[in-house]
């Protein structure tokens, strides 16, 4: 993570650069704008660079940036993020074993509201009920969000309801008809494209900071699923039939997390709820939901407070709340 006055200079001096489009800005000039020595301009150039910027330097014309790639960089992520705190404080990495452990010691550390975490790959992803998440080299976002909410602990699973509704409505806005399976699985057509895990650190009480995973398949063909996963597995490039741009994608997830998550703390769980519900898969429909200590069929009715599964058992006629465990629809 770079310092915040280095990371503004870095921020102008990309705008600067993307608007001149294929033409050249000279070192003068860009020294200007970012306020900083044409020194500062060469280093804060190279530093770009590293980050995977490619940037051509001539002789007598200046600087010239060359159309991006699919990166996800502190800088890249930031230019045009529209949030107030989420993903204001960025680590990126180009491979870590899983986002959440990092995360977590960050939380530990300290890290500020609303830190996103997020990696190119993961080697050892880690799903819902110890299960692996296949995390591929560019073809998805894999990331972690730090969040310090003031609220009991036990409301902590509201969150991860509200994660999902902020997917949801990213992906539709990308044209991609996304729903919810109960507890928080995003699916298109059947086939999940998204998933999340979120890790509580609480003391008794009081909540220090709740991690929440989000992996979102993004860019990924068919052959890139492994063979478990490939007939149960969708992306949003698969459903659109094109490659998105993960950052523009990342960038609208995080406003409509944000917002969600606003309202939450101001509202209460009522407005996530209702959305929840609305773009739910499981409400209304005839379900098995085994948990590890019962198996039961029935009509799903809706969720409660907790975020608990409503569902009126088939052969005893009761209502039973699921708090965990898989559902079959
Ligand atoms: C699920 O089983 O549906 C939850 C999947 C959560 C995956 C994300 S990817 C980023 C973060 N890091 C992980 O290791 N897992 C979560």
């Amino acid at each position: 993570m770079a310092h915040t006055g280095e990371q503004s200079i870095k921020k102008q001096l990309v705008h600067a650069l993307t608007n001149a489009g294929d033409g050249y800005i000279s070192g003068q000039y860009l020294a200007e704008i970012a306020g900083c020595s044409r020194t500062a301009v060469w280093k804060h150039i190279d530093a770009l660079r590293k980050e995977g910027f490619e940037i051509e330097a001539v002789k007598k014309k200046g600087y010239r940036i060359l159309p991006r790639k699919d990166r996800l960089t502190e800088t890249e992520i930031l230019i045009g993020l529209k949030t107030d705190f989420i993903g204001r404080s960025i680590h990126a990495y180009e491979s870590v074993p899983t986002t959440q452990t990092i995360a977590s010691e960050l939380a530990a550390k300290g890290a500020e509201n609303g830190t996103l975490v997020i990696s190119e790959e993961q080697t050892e992803g880690k799903g819902r009920l110890q299960r692996v998440w296949h995390s591929p080299h560019q073809g998805g976002l894999w990331m972690s969000l730090i969040v310090k909410p003031d609220i009991p602990p036990y409301q902590a699973p509201r969150l991860t309801l509200l994660t999902a509704v902020a997917a949801v409505l990213a992906m539709r806005e990308m044209g991609v008809e996304a729903g919810i399976k109960w507890p928080n699985d995003v699916l298109v057509n059947g086939k999940k494209i998204a998933g999340i895990l979120t890790e509580l650190h609480a003391e008794s009480d009081q909540i220090h900071s709740v991690v929440i995973g989000i992996g979102i398949n993004v860019n990924q063909q068919p052959e890139d699923f492994s063979t478990d996963i490939k007939s149960i597995a969708t992306s949003l490039a698969i459903e659109k039939g094109e490659n998105l741009d993960r950052v523009i994608f990342l960038q609208s997830f995080l406003a409509k997390f944000e917002d969600l998550y606003v309202t939450f703390l101001a509202e209460g769980f009522s407005p996530i709820k209702e959305q929840w519900e609305r773009y739910s898969i499981t409400i209304g429909k005839r379900v098995t939901a085994t948990t590890a200590q019962k198996s039961l069929t029935g009509y799903a009715r809706g969720i409660n407070e907790d975020g608990a599964l409503v569902v009126k058992d088939e052969h005893t006629n009761e209502e039973q709340l699921i708090y965990s465990g898989d559902i079959t629809i």
